[in-house]
């Protein structure tokens, strides 16, 4: 038995694929990378929900309706403390929202991400929140409620290109998380914190962070080969790179490699990064020759999130804003299942004495 259930198949899905052998992940239909460089988040809520929803609105509706959900879900803000890391912040907001299995509740969670992030970021450093606009697109909105600035195209595009590529990546551990709450019939809200919950931890969407302590705590590129060296002796798991199931690297990699490099001011710190992702996959290769670990996609999440302004702590609430569509698109399909999840474990504790 293989305690991380490799291989082990747990559901039959129409969202994605995650072709790990040749570096190919097709999200209903389309490559990661064209959805990277050609949707908006309202779209890809529009094409994951597909299906999933009878009374699900046409995309522009869809678009206004997640709009409006923004500005309903603002008086959450004054019931959450202040202080709390983004993931926090936002898992809290969202166990307050009302729970069922509706497209309502899954419009209300989408919408709820980037107030309750953006509010978590600015409450932490002491500001006040700012409200949201619903005439505003969503990363545009987020963007500005980050700042108080209205934010210019680039950067709009740039955290749409994210939100749109991480939104979903097949049955990872938040997902089947999310799939597992479902199945109880516990409602999409409940699903989404269980997502949340898994989310956070390091192995999975909590690399970011620490990918940029990385970066930093290396310092120039004189020090690349030596820092490296050093945490690779003492064990150290590098941030950003590996992956349980892709054996090529992780397509999500360029397709924010390419939205960082189209932000303007970053190339001399994309050219750092480009320095020690290369050093990293020399010592890597050397250390393991037969599985080949390369690069993930949380390193260019770190530079491209980092361009946008966001501090390191609210990296994963970021991820959590676009993966909260793959987890109410996969709860509604386990749903349709209409089988409770309950696999079996081996006994493996004493046994009562004989009488
Ligand atoms: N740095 C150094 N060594 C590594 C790394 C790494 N990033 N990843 C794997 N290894 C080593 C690991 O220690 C093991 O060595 P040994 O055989 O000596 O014990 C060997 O490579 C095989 O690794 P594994 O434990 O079988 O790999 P896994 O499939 O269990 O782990 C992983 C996958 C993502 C948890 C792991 O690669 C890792 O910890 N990476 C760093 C954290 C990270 O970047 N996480 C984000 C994942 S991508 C986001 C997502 O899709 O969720």
């Amino acid at each position: 038995m293989d305690s991380g259930l490799e291989d082990i198949v747990a559901a039959e899905t129409v969202l994605s694929d995650v072709d790990g052998q040749n570096g190919r992940l097709i999200i209903r239909g389309w490559p990661v990378e064209m959805l990277a460089a050609s949707m908006a988040f309202e779209d890809v809520a529009h094409l994951l929900w597909q299906g999933f929803f009878d009374d699900l609105p046409d995309v522009a509706e869809l678009g206004a309706r997640i709009g409006a959900a923004r500005e309903e879900v603002f008086d959450l803000v004054a019931d959450l403390p202040a202080g709390l890391d983004g993931v926090s912040y936002l898992r809290a907001g969202w166990a307050l929202l009302p729970d069922d299995e509706s497209i309502e509740t899954a419009i209300r969670l989408a919408a709820a991400g980037p107030v309750l992030t953006a509010a978590a970021v600015r409450r932490r450093r002491g500001e006040g929140a700012i409200a949201p606009d619903r005439g505003l697109s969503q990363s545009t909105d987020f963007l500005r409620m980050l700042t108080g600035n209205q934010a210019g195209q680039a950067e709009a595009r740039a955290l749409d290109a994210y939100l749109v590529t991480v939104c979903d990546h097949g049955l990872n551990a938040s997902t089947f998380a999310a799939r597992v709450v479902a199945s109880t019939r516990a409602g999409l809200v409940s699903a989404a914190v269980a997502g949340i919950s898994a989310l956070k931890g390091p192995l999975h969407g909590g690399a970011p962070g620490p990918v940029l302590d990385m970066i930093d705590a290396i310092g120039s590129p004189a020090n690349a080969e030596r820092w490296i060296e050093g945490a690779l002796n003492r064990g150290d798991r590098l941030m950003g790179f590996g992956h349980r199931v892709y054996r090529v690297r992780d397509p999500r990699a360029d397709a924010l490699k390419a939205a960082v490099a189209r932000l303007p001011g970053t190339t001399g710190r994309l050219e750092f990064a480009e320095h020690i992702e290369q050093a990293i996959l020399g010592r890597l290769a050397a250390k393991y020759p037969k599985r080949r670990l390369e690069t993930n996609v949380e390193f260019y999440t770190a530079l491209l999130l980092e361009a946008l302004g966001l501090p390191r702590e609210a990296f994963t609430a970021v991820f959590a804003c676009g993966r909260v569509l793959g987890w109410t698109a996969h709860a509604r399909e386990q749903i349709g299942e209409g089988r409770l999840v309950r696999p079996r474990s081996v006994y493996r504790g004493p046994v009562p004495a004989a009488a």
